[in-house]
């Protein structure tokens, strides 16, 4: 199978991004052709500062390698790297309704968000999305709860496109994981942990064990002392038992019964332990890539030229489809 997917380098990338897509994309690369990349043109439809971006590109593609995406199984690049996204984008423009795109529940969010800045790029974000995705004829995308409604879009724009101008592209599908789709903030559990938010909400994947310790420590549990997964009434110690769970491969019912009579103190320091365990080789990889910058641009480089290789192929089949030469 084809197996695409993108994030954009807006922040720290925690363990909610990794248990709800870098994890799966990891285990992925080793049956599929992957094509993955940083969305570096849809960060900038919302505020940022122009001189930290090309920072945070490196620091997203290092976070990538760092946590097992493998650049040789991999097509991994910079999305403004390969102009061929911008250019569908424009083409499939014509054939997605407004209507569907002011219907998006990301834009009824950034446009609340961002009142100052509400531009033209916030409501195309889904047609250059569905661009990146359909350019390379992908099967399956893997991505979070809060993307699924993109790609209902792109299988839409894909069957509106092969109506009016012949069978081109396919539709792709969403590939949720089973548990973990969507982690939630640790100092708010009914707020998705997001790296936007502020950093007490959530665990970057290289956090020093004595950051990790704080944060955990203080996560936001509910009134009673009992450790039970009920994400409704007890949405603070259903979270910590989600990402124990995720992270130690037990099931949640294993750890119900091995915490019951321990408290919720106990279970965070056994949570700590874990977490400061399981990502203590992502922080040393990390570190190691750090001081190689030229070979992280390179490999970005080579991934770029692999990606256009294939980009270019639909968009000449695309252009004369509509009529372009
Ligand atoms: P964020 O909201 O943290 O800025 P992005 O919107 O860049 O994250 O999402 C990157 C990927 O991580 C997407 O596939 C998204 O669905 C997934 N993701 C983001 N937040 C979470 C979360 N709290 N739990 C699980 N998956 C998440
Ligand atoms: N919109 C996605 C997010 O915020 C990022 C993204 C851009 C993406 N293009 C994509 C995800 C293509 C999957 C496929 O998480």
């Amino acid at each position: 199978m084809r197996i695409l997917s993108g994030i954009q380098p807006t922040g720290s990338i925690h363990i909610g991004n990794y248990l709800g897509a870098i994890k799966q994309w990891v285990e992925l690369q080793e049956k599929n052709e992957c094509v993955f990349f940083i969305a570096d043109l849809h960060s900038l439809t919302i505020p940022y500062q122009p001189e930290n971006l090309q920072k945070n590109i490196i620091e997203a593609a290092i976070a990538h390698f760092a946590a097992g995406i493998d650049p040789q199984k991999t097509v991994f690049f910079v999305q403004s790297e390969v102009k061929e996204h911008t250019e569908l984008c424009w083409l499939l423009n014509s054939v997605c309704p407004v209507g569907d795109l002011e219907r998006m529940i990301q834009y009824k969010e950034k446009t609340r968000q961002f009142k100052q800045n509400i531009n033209a790029g916030l409501l195309i974000y889904p047609v250059l999305q569905a661009a990146d995705i359909l350019l390379y004829k992908t099967d399956a995308v893997p991505v979070g709860k809060d993307q699924v409604q993109h790609i209902e879009l792109t299988r839409a724009i894909a069957r509106k496109f092969n109506q009016r101008f012949g069978k081109t592209f396919q539709e792709p599908k969403a590939l949720l994981p089973k548990m973990g789709a969507k982690i939630m903030a640790l100092n708010n559990p009914r707020q998705k942990m997001s790296k936007s938010s502020s950093p007490q909400n959530y665990i970057s994947l290289f956090e020093s064990p004595e950051e990790i310790k704080k944060k955990i420590m203080s996560a936001v549990t509910d009134t009673g002392k009992k450790i039970k997964y009920e994400p409704k009434r007890k949405p603070g110690i259903s979270n910590l038992l989600t990402i124990y769970s995720l992270f130690s491969g037990k099931s949640i019912k294993e750890l119900e019964k091995t915490f019951q009579s321990k408290g919720y103190g106990f279970l965070k320091k056994s949570l700590t332990e874990l977490l400061t365990n399981f990502l203590e080789p992502f922080r040393r990889k990390r570190k190691e890539l750090l001081i190689r910058e030229v070979f992280v641009r390179e490999t970005l480089k080579i991934g770029a030229k692999r990606a256009r290789n294939i980009a270019q192929f639909t968009i000449q089949e695309t252009r004369s489809k509509m009529g372009l030469i």
